[in-house]
């Protein structure tokens, strides 16, 4: 069936057909689509254009068909243009007379514009679950190993000690940021277009604020040639799964370095790595570097969706059915990666010693030394200048912090004083840095308290913008 063709005296080519057609993803909205046309009958009731015994019957086919839509044979065979049409026919299956007029006013485009927010709003929703569950298993991952020192790293390379919560509170924060994100996303996405028309607005006007309470949208949508061209929701959602994935990939990088023979003071559970066809001792982050893989392929969504919508003139354009391809895949490996991060937190173990051991035996008190020596007046420059020395000597002679005794530390500099040798143990240097964001014990207790704080209200938040 098509919805349209009284103006052609040729029908459309089987290629053509076959390029132009949807069907295959845009499926996908099928209940979107329903919900959508529920309501549009009402809307048409309203304006005189269906009976209420119409409307009725219009109700009944089409609660049956959003019962029987979830079973795959629902599709079987059908060659519709779009999921819009698919609908329409098996209404007509159903409902002949009323099919033949549920289009009174109403474009596909708004239709389609209509789906997407209604299908993306549940998905946005997920997301911020799936960001929440995750986030809930760093905090408990942190609460494991409370007063843990790991070493911070610049460059990749040993910077200054942190405390293991602290470390897992950045990654924290960059998943509330992301939450944020998706909420923001969702406010532009929760918004009724329909009343758009196909660009013009709708011929049978109609109470659009009325209808988005019904649909569970915030609000309208302001312009009708706006709405009919706009994808501009749909990219914010895919730059907030890109940055998520980003995080996530971040996350990936660390703990495949961290659980390596290398650094060897994270071990990842059996259940999210896999061995070698070959190497019988291997024990491989697959779980992580998928994490990682799959973040270029988000990226590549959110590039794909922002090059089709580039120099597109006012107003719909049928490129912009391009936009669910990338935007399904997104979601998907977004909600996957999200799921297999969680497991793959759930599942880490620290190895306490062999981290502490990884901070004693570098130098990351450096810089504790030299501010201290800073707060007892030498300025900054000569005790940089002066630790840095005690740094070249100890790796010359092959000493760490632990080895030197407050005697030696005096002899080494006049203005070395005894207060030196408290600070070559990390766990001092690190009371120092007490202020809120810093990686004092103290403050980190509190960061960790308000972050649970802050994970319980998002969670109760769900399904807001
Ligand atoms: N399938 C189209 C899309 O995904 C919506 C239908 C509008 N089609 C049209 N020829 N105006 O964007």
């Amino acid at each position: 069936m098509k919805l349209w063709g009284g103006r052609f005296e040729g029908s459309p080519s089987e290629i053509f057909e076959r390029f132009s057609g949807s069907l295959a993803f845009d499926r996908r909205l099928i209940e979107a689509d329903i919900e959508g046309t529920l309501a549009w009958a009402r809307v048409l009731e309203k304006a005189g254009i269906l009976t209420p015994a119409e409307r009725r019957a219009a109700e009944e086919a089409l609660t049956a068909l959003r019962a029987e839509c979830t079973d795959p044979a629902f599709f079987a065979g059908a060659a519709d243009e779009d999921v819009h049409t698919l609908v329409i026919r098996k209404l007509g299956e159903r409902v002949p007379g009323v099919a033949a007029k549920i289009h009174t006013g109403r474009s596909r485009n708004e239709q389609i514009s209509l789906d997407t927010r209604l299908w993306l709003r549940a998905e946005i929703d997920a997301a911020r679950a799936r960001l929440v569950d995750l986030a809930a298993a760093l905090l408990d991952l942190a609460r494991a190993w409370p007063d843990a020192i790991i070493p911070g790293y610049t460059h990749l390379r040993r910077a200054q000690a942190v405390l293991w919560p602290h470390y897992l509170l950045a990654y924290f924060e960059m998943l509330a940021r992301d939450w944020e994100r998706f909420g923001q996303a969702r406010a532009r996405t929760n918004l009724l277009p329909l009343g758009a028309g196909a660009l013009a607005g709708s011929g049978f006007p109609f109470d659009r604020e009325a209808l988005a309470r019904e649909l569970g949208f915030d609000g309208i949508t302001r312009n009708s040639m706006d709405t009919a061209a706009d994808r501009d929701f749909v990219l914010d959602f895919l730059y907030a799964a890109a940055m998520t994935m980003l995080h996530l990939s971040r996350l990936a990088e660390d703990w495949i370095l961290y659980s390596s023979e290398e650094f060897g003071w994270l071990e990842l559970g059996d259940e999210v790595t896999s061995g070698s066809s070959l190497m019988p001792q291997k024990k491989n982050p697959d779980s992580l570097e998928l994490i990682r893989g799959k973040c270029g392929r988000v990226f590549g969504c959110f590039c794909s969706l922002f090059t089709t919508l580039k120099g597109l003139p006012l107003t719909y354009n049928r490129d912009m059915q391009e936009d669910k391809p990338p935007l399904f895949e997104a979601a998907d490996e977004l909600a996957g990666s999200l799921e297999m991060a969680t497991a793959v937190v759930r599942s880490a173990r620290l190895k306490p010693e062999r981290a502490a051991a990884a901070v004693e035996e570098s130098w990351v008190v450096a810089t504790d030394l030299a501010e201290s020596l800073a707060r007892t007046g030498v300025p900054f420059h000569r005790a940089h200048e002066l630790v840095g020395k005690l740094v070249l000597e100890s790796l010359k002679r092959g000493r760490r912090p632990a080895d030197w005794t407050p005697e030696e530390l005096a002899a080494f500099a006049p203005e070395f004083t005894s207060e030196l040798g408290r600070l070559l143990a990390p766990r001092e240097g690190m009371k120092s840095r007490n202020l809120p964001g810093g990686t004092a014990p103290e403050a980190v207790r509190r960061a960790l308290e308000e972050a649970s704080a802050r994970l319980q209200t998002m969670r109760a938040a769900s399904g807001k913008s």
